[in-house]
């Protein structure tokens, strides 16, 4: 049933979440402080929809629809009559509970509130709130009209019915919902967390260079990006802050130390492909040394990272956060990995993780080598994690 969806915010996120309720044959409204950034949204539209027209996705009459669907609105008051509305504007904690605060004086007391937050928790942006059992978590990911996951994530305060629900309305709306606990990261920020640092760990340690760990992770594990060239597109300045608002978040929990190796590129300005320098130097016919092709090496690279990875899906598993097909689902849809790591887990052996894991903590000592009870409980009762 076709519902009128308010968006609170009009930069990339806000813009895109608009693009999909309209696609998908919603009414929306989309509000943001600054008038400059609405207009900017328009146009946009008007530039995508004429590129899928021209490519023969959509014909004109859907893009047409598709444009009037979205209003941009210049004052709160018209979300008078939405039934739900997405606030995707700065994530500044104070700041998105301003906006809630501002939003309950308008909108009906059914209305849904949600946050498209990455990085705060929906307890805290549902506190400043009168009625915090309508608020919850949609985490969409960049561009939202093409990535299909979306993380549901229903906050302590939560009705716990809405989740149901709001996974209804975006499986209607051609995306992959899944639904997730309330803990930093969610389920990707938090899982993915090991490509990136373990690799910078396997650097650091002088194992190999960048490109030959890069060739490892696509060459053996079939990504479509290595974790070095990942980041510096992501750009340090995003993904090394990431890292830090996750292990700060996570209490310190050592799994989750971000590195100095990164934190200096983030100091020095080296943000990636967007400054021209990260790991690798962007500049026109900058070298690149040829990846070492020894196999035995590769082979230690790509088990070491994917093991560090399985262990952090499984260690969600075991925690809860998230029920093992929406892991899955997660990891493949949110971030493009070649399969989901509790498949993979069953392919590489429990028995073999456990002694992999065992061993990289009895070398290192350290605790972020701890292996997830959950693998040692399934050995001993003989299970898989399919079946
Ligand atoms: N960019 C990403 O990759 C990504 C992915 C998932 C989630 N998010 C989250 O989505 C949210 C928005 O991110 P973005 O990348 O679209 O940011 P952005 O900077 O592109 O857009 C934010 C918009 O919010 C507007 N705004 C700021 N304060 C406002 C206020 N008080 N009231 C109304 N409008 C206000 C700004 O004018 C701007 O147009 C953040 O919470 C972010 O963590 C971002």
């Amino acid at each position: 049933m076709s519902k009128k969806i308010g968006i609170i915010g009009s930069g990339a996120m806000g813009a895109g979440i608009a693009q999909v309720f309209a696609t998908a044959g919603h009414e929306v409204l989309v509000y943001d402080a600054n008038a400059d950034a609405l207009v900017r949204a328009e146009k946009n539209l008007a530039i995508t929809m004429e590129k899928l027209v021209t490519k023969n996705k959509y014909t004109a009459d859907k893009a047409e629809a598709i444009q009037q669907a979205i209003h941009y609105v210049k004052e709160l008051k018209a979300f008078a009559s939405a039934d739900l509305v997405i606030e995707a504007i700065i994530e500044d904690l104070s700041v998105k509970q301003q906006v809630f605060k501002n939003l309950e004086e308008v909108v009906s007391s059914s209305c849904v509130l949600a946050s498209n937050t990455s990085s705060l928790s929906i307890a805290s942006i549902a506190a400043a709130c009168e009625k915090p059992e309508r608020v919850i978590g949609i985490h969409f990911f960049n561009p939202a009209p093409v990535m299909a996951l979306v993380e549901i994530i229903p906050a302590v305060q939560t009705d716990p019915a809405l989740a149901e629900q709001i996974k209804a309305l975006i499986a209607d709306a051609a995306k992959l919902p899944v639904i997730t606990k309330d803990t930093p990261g969610f389920i990707v920020n938090r899982v993915a967390r090991p490509f990136y640092g373990e690799a910078i760990r396997i650097l650091e340690e002088g194992v190999a260079d960048c490109e030959t760990i890069d060739f490892a992770m696509t060459s053996i594990g079939g990504f479509r990006m290595g974790p070095f060239e990942l980041m510096d597109f992501i750009g340090h300045d995003v993904n090394y802050r990431v890292t830090e608002s996750v292990f700060e978040a996570f209490f310190y929990d050592p799994k989750f130390k971000p590195s100095f190796t990164q934190k200096r590129l983030f100091e020095a300005g080296y943000y990636g492909r967007k400054s021209g320098k990260g790991f690798y130097n962007y500049s026109e016919g900058a070298h690149r040394n040829e990846p070492q092709h020894d196999p035995v090496l590769l082979e230690k690279i790509f088990k070491r990272i994917l093991l560090m990875l399985i262990n952090e899906a499984a260690d969600a598993l075991f925690l809860n956060i998230a029920n093992r097909d929406d892991l899955d689902t997660a990891m493949t849809k949110g971030v493009n990995y070649p399969k989901g790591l509790l498949q993979w887990a069953d392919e590489y052996g429990l028995e073999k993780i456990q002694q992999d894991m065992d061993q990289l903590y009895a070398y290192y000592h350290e605790d972020r080598y701890r292996l997830s009870p959950i693998i040692r409980n399934m050995i001993s009762s003989n299970q898989k994690f399919y079946a």
